[in-house]
Formats: structure tokens, C-alpha cells, sequence
């Protein structure tokens, strides 16, 4: 299927109204959301990606979103399009989340939202795992897995939960430059206790078969557990410093 620019006045036709109302297009709701589209300024879609929605190449597909690659202002954008199954009824709460994670400087930056969708920065780059498989210098994937747990440092200290960093397969990728970027706030919350580094930590260290150990040397377990569990009790700046000292992450840029 082609890779070119599929302009607003052609997606409500099929196959592409798949990707705008996925699993179930409508004729009604075809028309509600290109007006939506128009709205936010997006010229239109681009077909391509890793991922297959009805015959079509897309970026992702997860249970609440298709994500697609869109054309706004001439820039490339990641547009998330609400399934018309999702279980929840619109994306206010997602683009919040990760409005408030930008300005901690963390996830795709925000470019504009509706019902139906959130047009983010479109973050180039391959899941953290896959990243990691391409064997980088170890000081370079160092130097990543220590910004990425900055990040959740923050997200911690500050009261966002993200929520699925415990299987962050799906939701970690790096950037072109080498930037770790947070993705999905579908599930992020305010109001749980954050366990985003204990989560992420978990997901590095301590799930079988992880490439990392093997890569950067396996961390003391016992006492990354025990400063685990410390830093749970008190997400200062003290048990998280220990936590990069025992993986080996503290230290130079
Ligand atoms: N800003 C983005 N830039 C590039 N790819 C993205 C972006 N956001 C999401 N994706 C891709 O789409 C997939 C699904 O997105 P996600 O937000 O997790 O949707 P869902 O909430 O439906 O699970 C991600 O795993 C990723 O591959
Ligand atoms: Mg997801």
C-alpha cells in the first residue's frame, strides 16, 4: 500500500477509514472525526510502520489507540486515533497526563488534542530492547538507561505514575540522538503511589531473559532490593543516587 501522504478528503474512503474508526467504521463517525482532524490541523496520514491495521502500515496499535504517522504544519507528527472500542469514551485524560509529563520534560511532546485524537511529537527510533540489541558502546547505553531512570526519578518525586513500566517492552523507545522517550499515558495516574523506577528497574534487571545484565554487568540483587525497598519508603535523592551507584550507572555524562 502507498507510503505517500493520504490527504484528509481520501481517509474517509476505504481502506483508510479502518485506521480512523478502527475495528468498526461508520459512515456518521468517519465524518466526525476528519472534521476533527481539519480542527487540529493535520493535512493528512501517512501509511507506514512496523504495524498492520486492515492491510495498512501503521506505527502502532495498542487497545486504546491505532498511531499513525500524520503531515501538520509540514512536520511529521505521531497522531493517536481513539479505537471506536476502547474503554474510554475520549483522549482528554491521556493528553493531560502527558501535558504534565512534558513539562517535567518527560514523553512525546503534545501538539494538540480532541476526543478522538492526540497529535504528539513523532518519536523516530526503535523499542528500548531492540535499541539495546543493536550493541552500543556500554558507556552509550549506560548513559540512556541513566536518563531514562532520571526520568522516572521525576515522574516518581513529582506523583505521576505512568503505570506499565513494569513491561516497558512496548513503552520505552530511544530517539535518533539517543533520547529515551516515555510513551502512553493511557494508564498514567495522580492519585496511586508511583512506582515508575521500581517498576522500570524490574523490567531491566530482574525479568528473565533481559540483555542488560549481561551487557552492563549483573547489579548486587540484595542490596538493589534493599535500596529498592528504601527508595519505595523515600524517593529522595539519597536512595535513588544509591540505585544508580549499584547498577553501575552513577558517574560520568
Ligand atoms: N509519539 C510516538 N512516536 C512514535 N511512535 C509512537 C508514538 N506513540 C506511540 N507510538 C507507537 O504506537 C504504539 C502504541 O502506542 P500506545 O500509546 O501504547 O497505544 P495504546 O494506548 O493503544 O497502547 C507504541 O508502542 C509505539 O510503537
Ligand atoms: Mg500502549
Amino acid at each position: 500500500m502507498s507510503e505517500e501522504l493520504i490527504p484528509l478528503n481520501q481517509l474517509g474512503e476505504n481502506p483508510y477509514a479502518q485506521v480512523l474508526c478502527y475495528p468498526r467504521p461508520t459512515p456518521l463517525e468517519v465524518e466526525a472525526r476528519l472534521k476533527e482532524l481539519a480542527s487540529l490541523e493535520v493535512l493528512g496520514l501517512l501509511m507506514r510502520g512496523e504495524k498492520n491495521v486492515g492491510g495498512l502500515k501503521v506505527l502502532g496499535k495498542g487497545c486504546v489507540g491505532v498511531v499513525v504517522e500524520g503531515i501538520r504544519r509540514g512536520v511529521p507528527v505521531a497522531v493517536k486515533v481513539r479505537r471506536v472500542d476502547a474503554n474510554r469514551s475520549d483522549m482528554s485524560f491521556e493528553a493531560e497526563m502527558l501535558r504534565q509529563a512534558n513539562s517535567l520534560g518527560v514523553g512525546p511532546k503534545l501538539i494538540a488534542a480532541s476526543v478522538n485524537f492526540i497529535v504528539m511529537e513523532y518519536v523516530e527510533g526503535p523499542y528500548l530492547d531492540d535499541w539495546i540489541a543493536q550493541g552500543r558502546e556500554p558507556a552509550f547505553t549506560r548513559h540512556v538507561l541513566r536518563d531514562l531512570f532520571q526520568q522516572c526519578h521525576i515522574l516518581d518525586v513529582t506523583g505521576l505514575d505512568h503505570g506499565e513500566l513494569s513491561n516497558a517492552s512496548k513503552h520505552v523507545v530511544v530517539s535518533k540522538k539517543g533520547r529515551p522517550v516515555i510513551l502512553d499515558f493511557e494508564s498514567a495516574s495522580l492519585n496511586r503511589k508511583t512506582a515508575n523506577l521500581t517498576s522500570l528497574i524490574q523490567y531491566v534487571y530482574f525479568r528473565s531473559r533481559s540483555p542488560i545484565p549481561k551487557l552492563l554487568g549483573e547489579p548486587p540483587r540484595q542490596e538493589l532490593i534493599q535500596a529498592l525497598n528504601r527508595y519505595k519508603q523515600d524517593k529522595g535523592e539519597k536512595w535513588f543516587q544509591t540505585i544508580l551507584a549499584l547498577t553501575g550507572l552513577a558517574g560520568n555524562p
